[in-house]
């Protein structure tokens, strides 16, 4: 699918036609099969799922179930069964934060987190009490993977780390830091915050080696209020649920009740159906377009972004900077798996997000004069506070791209903060 055509998949940009939106790492625009299939399903399908015995429940029954095999094969799960459908990333850290941290982590426990966490892969570990360690980043938006080896002890329980920062869009180089852990510590759990990667890039959580990955919805394509956590079936198996009612029982006595098997364990309650199956949507709308080409070309569109950002004068971007030719056998299809034999420049270690500061301007400023030029970015600490202290900065803008974007929008940006420099500089 070329881009022109994408973009016309997206009813938004349809009503909203001078819309250029650079908030993507909040929430995706949602395309026209995402929205019909919901709508489709309320319309058509609608029953409650599991229970019934009557031929639209089953349908619904079997509409969902199928979501959950495709989202497997779409991570490369082993098994279905590993699949636990949660309201969102949040909520599927902190299932495992409350059904495996609470039996499994002492006071004793150390779990490791890196300073570029979203507060959502930060403070359900913080609130477990346990001694939490810090993988510290770099001046240039890297984690010092150096101190890694230091910062594990026979003590460490968990390692939590994003695969993408939300803030500096750095690719953090998972599979290499999780085979280290392992050789390390090979008792040592592993949870990957994919809520930045997965929506961009093809990931596979055996070729990972992670013990527990989670993710949105809603950040790719798919409506809110669902997301996935995937965990490798014997530790699903031993974890404890935690929302208690319907759907997640085998059998219920006054004085005890069985747990079902998993995944319904961690299903209480009736789930959000018509929101699976646009999530299914979601990944039919991703696959056919292909994560390979979407990563592929958001690597190219991210390097113009960085270098049109760096050519503004009093701009402060912060992560990596750099630019390198992937040197096609190709270095970053390690990441994209598209062997394309093209010479491409490409930002490294960064991908579809950038964050800055215009000297003497606050960020709310920036978003604000740009968002009534119709520009859509995100401006505050983007829920990655201990790295904003780290920076230095209480605040900062950033833009952030999907498979929508293009350069003409990154021209539009460029424009619009040289606008917003004009503006408020002659109001100081
Ligand atoms: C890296 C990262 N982790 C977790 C989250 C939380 O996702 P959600 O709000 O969908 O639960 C976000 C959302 O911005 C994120 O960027």
């Amino acid at each position: 699918m070329q881009l022109k055509t994408i973009k016309t998949q997206f009813p938004i940009f349809k009503h909203q036609p001078r819309l250029v939106y650079l908030d993507n790492a909040a929430t995706s625009q949602k395309p026209a099969m995402v929205i019909n299939r919901i709508k489709d399903f309320y319309e058509k399908e609608n029953a409650a799922v599991h229970r019934g015995i009557y031929p639209l429940s089953e349908n619904a029954t079997a509409e969902f179930e199928a979501v959950r095999d495709k989202v497997a094969r779409f991570i490369g799960a082993e098994t279905s069964k590993e699949i636990i459908f949660t309201s969102g990333t949040t909520e599927s850290i902190n299932l495992v934060a409350s059904g495996w941290g609470r039996k499994n982590i002492g006071p004793e426990d150390e779990i490791v987190v890196t300073e570029m966490e979203h507060h959502a892969n930060f403070v359900p570990w913080q609130e477990l009490n346990s001694n939490l360690k810090f993988i510290p980043v770099d001046d240039n938006g890297q984690l010092q993977l150096d101190q890694l080896a230091k910062l594990l002890t026979k003590k460490t329980k968990l390692v939590a780390l994003t695969y993408i920062s939300n803030v500096l869009g750095t690719i953090n180089p998972v599979r290499e830091i999780i085979n280290q852990i392992k050789r390390i510590n090979p008792k040592c759990l592993v949870l990957v915050d994919g809520a930045q990667a997965v929506p961009h890039l093809p990931v596979n959580v055996q070729e990972l080696g992670c013990d527990f990955l989670a993710f949105s919805a809603h950040k790719m394509l798919g409506p809110t209020g669902v997301g996935v956590l995937w965990g490798r079936a014997e530790i699903l198996e031993a974890m404890e649920p935690v929302k208690f009612g319907g759907g997640m029982i085998s059998r219920v006595e006054r004085g005890r009740a069985i747990w079902a098997s998993v995944p319904a364990k961690f299903e209480g309650g009736t789930p959000n159906i018509a929101g699976v199956i646009g999530l299914g949507a979601a990944i039919d709308f991703l696959n056919n377009v292909g994560l390979a080409n979407i990563c592929q070309q958001e690597a190219q569109l991210t390097a113009y972004a960085l270098e049109k950002l760096q050519a503004i004068d009093g701009i402060v971007i912060y992560g990596s900077q750099e630019l390198e030719s992937c040197g096609c056998k190709c270095g970053r299809c390690q990441i994209c798996k598209l062997e394309c034999g093209r010479e491409l420049k490409l930002c490294k270690n960064r991908l579809g997000i950038i964050s800055f500061n215009i000297k003497g301007i606050h960020a709310h400023d920036v978003a604000q004069v740009l968002g009534d030029a119709g520009i859509a970015v995100r401006a505050g600490h983007h829920c990655a506070m201990p790295l904003h202290q780290q920076l230095g900065v209480p605040a900062s803008v950033r833009m952030s791209m999907y498979l929508y974007n293009s350069r003409e929008d990154v021209d539009l940006l460029a424009e619009g903060i040289g606008k917003v420099q004009k503006v408020l500089k002659n109001n100081q």
